[in-house]
C-alpha cells in the first residue's frame, strides 16, 4: 500500500486538481461583479452621495437577512467613494468596522479612532472612562474637519455591547453631528441582519440611525445559481462542477431565504471534498457530504462554547439512566463526583436544560403523569458520536466521557 502522504501529494502533482483560485471561495473574497444588487448599490451610493458634494449624508441603516450580500455592497460603494476621495483634497475619511470582531465597547471605539488617525498615547487600548474615548475620536474630527462615515458593521452586537456597559454610545454616535457644529461631520452607517433588531432600540436611536434605511431582499434559487455560476468560473477548472451538484446547491441554500453566503460554503467544501476524493468533477454527492460536514463542523463549534456545567449536563443526558430531569440531575452529580467537582442545585440544572434547549441541541417534551403532575424528558438531538469525540478534546472530561 502506497504512503498516504505521498499518495496525495502525487496526486497534487499531476494535477488532479480542480479548484484553480482558492482565495475567490473564501469568505473575505470581493467578488469584481455584483449580481442583482443594482438597486441596492444605487440605494447606498444615493444616501452617501452628498458627502462628495461636501455636504453631510443622513445616517443610514442597512438590514436583511444573513448572506444578502450587505457588506459586499456597503464596502463596494465606500471603496469606490474613497478611491475618488483620493484624488481631492476635501478630507472625507471612511473607516469600517465589525462590532462581532471587538469583544469590547471601548475596543471598537479605539478601533474606529485608530482609523481616524489616533495613535496608541491618545487613544490607549485600556484605561480611557468610555466618554473619553468618545471624546477624544470627536476631538480628532472637529481639529482636522474630518467628514467622517462610521461604518459600523453588525451592529446590532454593538448594540448588545452597549447593553452591557449601560452606555448611551449609540444615541450619542447617531447625533455626534450636534457636537460637532462648524468642525467636520460624522455619519453613521449601520447593518445588520437582525431583523428585529429595530424593535430593541431605543426609540431616540432609531429615529436618528434610520434617517434613511435600505432593505436587502432575499435571493432565490435562480438568482443563487446565477451567482455561483460566477464564482465557479473564478475558482474552478472548466466544467469541474456538474450541472446538477449546482442545482442542488442553490436550492439548499436558495431554499430557505437564499443565503448566498452559505452557498459559497458549500460549493467551497463540495470542491475540497472532491479533491480529496481525486474526481474530475464536482457531483451531487459531494454536495451531500459537504451538507453534512458544515452540520458537524457547525454542532462541533457550538458544543466547544460550552461552559464546564453546560457540558456535563450533556454528557449526563447521554449517559443517564432515563431521560427525565430527576434522571439527568443524578447523573450529573455522579460526573460532578468523578471530576472532583462541586455540582450545582437542581434548581440551576434545570434552568440549564431550557437554555441548552434553545440552542437545539437537545429537545424537551413535557410528559404528564395524571396525580404525578408533569415532568419533562430531554433527549439530544445530535449524535453521542459527535459528542465524545469533541469533549475528549477536553482535559477535564477526558476521563468521564
Ligand atoms: N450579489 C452577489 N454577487 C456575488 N457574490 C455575492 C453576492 N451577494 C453575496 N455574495 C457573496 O456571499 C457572501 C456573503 O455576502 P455578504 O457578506 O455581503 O452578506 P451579508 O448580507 O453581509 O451577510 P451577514 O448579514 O451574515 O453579514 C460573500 O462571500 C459575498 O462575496
Ligand atoms: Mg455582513
Amino acid at each position: 500500500m502506497s504512503d498516504p502522504i505521498d499518495r496525495l501529494l502525487d496526486a497534487a502533482e499531476s494535477g488532479k486538481l480542480i479548484i484553480k483560485n482558492r482565495e475567490s471561495l473564501h469568505f473575505s473574497y470581493k467578488p469584481e461583479i455584483i449580481l442583482h444588487r443594482d438597486s441596492e448599490l444605487e440605494q447606498v451610493t444615493q444616501s452617501l452621495l452628498p458627502i462628495l458634494k461636501k455636504s453631510r449624508p443622513s445616517n443610514l441603516l442597512v438590514y436583511g437577512k444573513p448572506g444578502t450580500g450587505k457588506t459586499l455592497v456597503v464596502r463596494r460603494v465606500i471603496d469606490k467613494i474613497q478611491a475618488r476621495v483620493e484624488k481631492s483634497n476635501f478630507p472625507i475619511i471612511l473607516v469600517y468596522s465589525n462590532s462581532k470582531e471587538e469583544t469590547t465597547l471601548y475596543g471598537l471605539l479605539v478601533n474606529l479612532g485608530i482609523q481616524l488617525g489616533l495613535n496608541d498615547r491618545e487613544l490607549p487600548s485600556t484605561g480611557l472612562a468610555i466618554s473619553e474615548v468618545f471624546k477624544r475620536i470627536l476631538n480628532k474630527i472637529k481639529k482636522e474637519k474630518f467628514n467622517a462615515i462610521f461604518v459600523i458593521d453588525e451592529i446590532d452586537y454593538l448594540a448588545q455591547l452597549v447593553v452591557k456597559t449601560g452606555k448611551d454610545i449609540l444615541y450619542q454616535l447617531t447625533r455626534a453631528n450636534e457636537r460637532l457644529e462648524d468642525g467636520g461631520t460624522l455619519t453613521l452607517v449601520g447593518i445588520s441582519n437582525d431583523l428585529t433588531f429595530k424593535e430593541k432600540l431605543d426609540p431616540r436611536v432609531i429615529s436618528s440611525l434610520g434617517e434613511e434605511e435600505v432593505v436587502f431582499t432575499n435571493y432565490d434559487v435562480g438568482q443563487i445559481k446565477k451567482i455561483l455560476e460566477e464564482r465557479i468560473n473564478e475558482s474552478f477548472i472548466e466544467n469541474s462542477v456538474d450541472e446538477p451538484a449546482v442545482n442542488l446547491i442553490a436550492a439548499l441554500a436558495g431554499g430557505e431565504h437564499g443565503d448566498a453566503r452559505r452557498a459559497i460554503d458549500l460549493l467551497r467544501v463540495a470542491g475540497e471534498l472532491a479533491e480529496r476524493h481525486q474526481s474530475d468533477t464536482v457531483t451531487i454527492e459531494h454536495v451531500r457530504e459537504a451538507t453534512q460536514k458544515i452540520e458537524e463542523n457547525k454542532e462541533e463549534k457550538s458544543l466547544k462554547s460550552f461552559p464546564l456545567h453546560e457540558k456535563l449536563v450533556l454528557l449526563a443526558i447521554m449517559k443517564a439512566n432515563g431521560s427525565s430531569t430527576g434522571e439527568i440531575y443524578s447523573s450529573y452529580k455522579n460526573l460532578c463526583k468523578v471530576i472532583g467537582k462541586d455540582g450545582l442545585t437542581q434548581r440551576r440544572i434545570t434552568q440549564m436544560l431550557s437554555e441548552i434547549e434553545l440552542s437545539g441541541i437537545i429537545s424537551g417534551r413535557l410528559i404528564h403523569q395524571g396525580i404525578h403532575g408533569r415532568t419533562k424528558k430531554f433527549k439530544l438531538t445530535i449524535s453521542s458520536e459527535m459528542i465524545k469525540k469533541t469533549f475528549k478534546e477536553d482535559l477535564t472530561l477526558q476521563d468521564i466521557v
